[in-house]
């Protein structure tokens, strides 16, 4: 490791918290990432939901140099037609269930979650906004004031005042969905929770959510920013559980590993934004053509090489492998989205750092230090699993 690079981190590179991994990247392929040493790491965090096709891909870096040398930025986004953006849009549109099929681009998460609350006040000129407990949309002020309470106030009390005339009701619960009123403009939910700890939808509740949402006449807006892609089995997980919202928020995989987001509604309900007033939301860079080009043959790989048709099959693996070992408490799971909860914070710290020695990455959750999380690339392949779960088992014997 070069200590004097690890300096130059510490003191250039502004920190999220006292105690960053350091681990220094000197290149990444498929499952896997390489240190300069050349010690191997299982990637099971896959950026956070990022990598879905995995690390390296010739695709992706195929698209992204023909797309640079061709060309970059030219104008603010929303003005000039950019064959990537249109391309992407469509082949998105035809993905997504009808009427949703106008793509607003962006370049991340939070600011897709940002679009996508601004088109709900303006389209239903409402103002309350309602979103699940342990929720997490992003950081910026208004993504962050959707971050459920009151487990949420950890992290947003201390940059109040956020936006007014919001609030959490809990996810799963069929009680609270009368909450919901004809005041509200939106509900934001993860159709499966990740940062809570991955939480999927129980029966019937995506399906009440939407029943609620349509009689009182508020947008229902899904976060696929970690679901979306393939991560869950199906391209959406609106699709894998068979409900329409009215707003779908993509980043993460959607760049195919290169800053991308988007947020997307039917013609309908986007077009509220070109007027009273017209520049209402814009971004620079929203939908860069590079990153269009890039989350396009990410798209493509997924879909040309039936890379979902084996996500369902590769999660249940994991969960087989792991399920049976006693420190594992429960795993909760939608396709290759797992938390393997061991219960106590003590344990999850203890296998982190053995995971980090015996070359594993994983991570636990923003809401849940008692899980670790397994979201692989999800071109991982059978083998690589059974290896890999080999390793995680030796770990967890640590506790026998
Ligand atoms: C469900 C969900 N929504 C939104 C975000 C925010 O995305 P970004 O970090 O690109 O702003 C995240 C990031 O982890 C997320 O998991």
């Amino acid at each position: 490791m070069n200590d004097i690079l690890r300096r130059q981190f510490l003191t250039h590179v502004a920190q999220t918290s006292p105690s960053p991994m350091m681990i220094e990247v000197a290149r990444a392929e498929g499952s896997f990432f390489y240190t300069p040493e050349g010690k191997r790491y299982f990637d099971l965090v896959a950026g956070v939901s990022v990598n879905n096709v995995g690390h390296g891909n010739k695709s992706v870096i195929e698209a992204v140099q023909r797309q640079a040398a061709d060309y970059m930025h030219i104008m603010v986004y929303g003005e000039m037609v950019e064959r990537p953006q249109v391309e992407y849009a469509r082949r998105i549109a035809a993905l997504l269930p009808a009427p949703l099929d106008s793509v607003y681009f962006v370049n991340s998460g939070a600011e897709a979650v940002e679009g996508a609350l601004k088109l709900a006040k303006r389209y239903t000129h409402r103002t309350e906004m309602i979103s699940m407990r342990r929720a997490y949309h992003g950081s910026t002020h208004g993504a962050m004031s959707m971050m459920g309470a009151p487990e949420g106030e950890e992290w947003k009390g201390a940059f109040r005042p956020l936006l007014p005339d919001t609030q959490a009701i809990e996810f799963n619960s069929f009680e609270e969905l009368s909450r919901i009123t004809s005041r509200t403009a939106c509900v934001l939910c993860e159709p499966v929770q990740g940062e809570a700890g991955v939480r999927p939808p129980v029966d019937g509740y995506l399906q009440a959510l939407r029943e609620r949402c349509t009689e009182v006449g508020a947008l229902l807006i899904f976060d696929e920013i970690q679901t979306g892609m393939g991560r869950t089995g199906e391209m959406f997980a609106c699709l894998k559980y068979g409900v329409t919202p009215d707003i779908v928020c993509l980043a993460k995989a959607f760049g195919g590993g290169m800053p991308l987001g988007g947020f997307v509604a039917s013609g309908e309900v986007m077009s509220t934004l070109q007027s009273s007033p017209t520049l209402g939301h814009i971004t620079t860079f929203g939908g860069h053509p590079v990153c269009c080009a890039a989350g396009l043959a990410a798209l493509d790989y997924l879909v040309d090489n039936d890379i979902l048709s084996s996500v369902e099959h590769k999660g249940a693996l994991f969960e087989d492998r792991l399920r049976s070992h006693p420190a594992v408490r429960e795993i909760r799971r939608s396709g290759l989205l797992l938390a393997v909860e061991l219960g106590s914070s003590e344990r999850l710290y203890t296998i982190m750092s053995l995971f980090a020695e015996r070359g594993i990455m994983s991570d636990w959750f923003l809401y849940c230090d008692t899980a670790f999380r397994i979201s692989p690339p999800l071109t991982i392949s059978d083998v690589e699993i059974e290896e890999c779960c080999g390793i995680i088992l030796s770990c967890l014997d640590t506790f026998s």
